[in-house]
């Protein structure tokens, strides 16, 4: 039987729940779901390619029909590589659509047979970006619920030394604290 093959692009930097609710949806209407992520040299990444790659890899190993891959070039150039038919991506918000619009109908010219489909993922998720997350996390805010735990972790690792010592500050002032009111209780 013909299987039907989705690409789902994007630059998961850093990848979030929204993006594993879309991921999750994905796997149950296509037969083979190939999560993309866009090699792009201008960019200055905060996860690197292999790091955002070993991430996605780990997320989304329970799923037999979801592989993980990078591509650099045009998205139906490597749509027509994989042997997808379908191109994935999700709309949040009203806000989403002009700009998803303009994308997927210029893919519609450049290969009219790569069919883009729209998926909303859960409401809970409509005002989450990979750009605020990284915003949140660098500034020192609590992305907890937004991105997978590993996601959390691999986020604390790489924020400003100076918010890693003042939670480092934070968190030894708390604790001599409570061993304060440890010895007087
Ligand atoms: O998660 P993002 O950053 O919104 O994903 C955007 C992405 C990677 C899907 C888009 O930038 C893309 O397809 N880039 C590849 C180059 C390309 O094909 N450009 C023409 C698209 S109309």
């Amino acid at each position: 039987m013909h299987k039907v093959i989705a690409i789902y692009p994007g630059s998961f930097d850093p990848p979030t729940n929204g993006h594993l609710d879309l991921i999750e949806r994905g796997s149950k209407i296509f037969d083979e779901l190939v999560v993309a992520i866009l090699r792009n040299a201008e960019k200055a990444p905060l996860f690197s390619v292999t790091e955002r790659v070993g991430m996605l890899e780990a997320l989304t190993s329970h799923y037999e029909n979801v592989r993980v891959e990078t591509f650099d070039g045009l998205t139906v150039d490597y749509a027509a590589r994989v042997g997808a038919s379908s191109l994935l991506r999700g709309i949040r918000a009203l806000t989403d659509y002009e700009y998803e619009l303009q994308m997927a109908l210029m893919n519609r010219k450049l290969r009219p047979e790569l069919e883009t489909v729209f998926m909303m993922p859960a409401e809970k998720y409509s005002y989450l970006s990979s750009r605020l997350v990284r915003e949140v996390a660098q500034l020192g805010g609590s992305v907890k619920g937004l991105v997978p735990e590993l996601v959390e972790q691999n986020l604390r690792g790489k924020l400003d030394p100076a918010y890693q010592l003042s939670e480092f500050r934070e968190a030894t002032t708390s604790d001599k604290k409570k061993s304060r009111t440890r010895k007087r209780a």
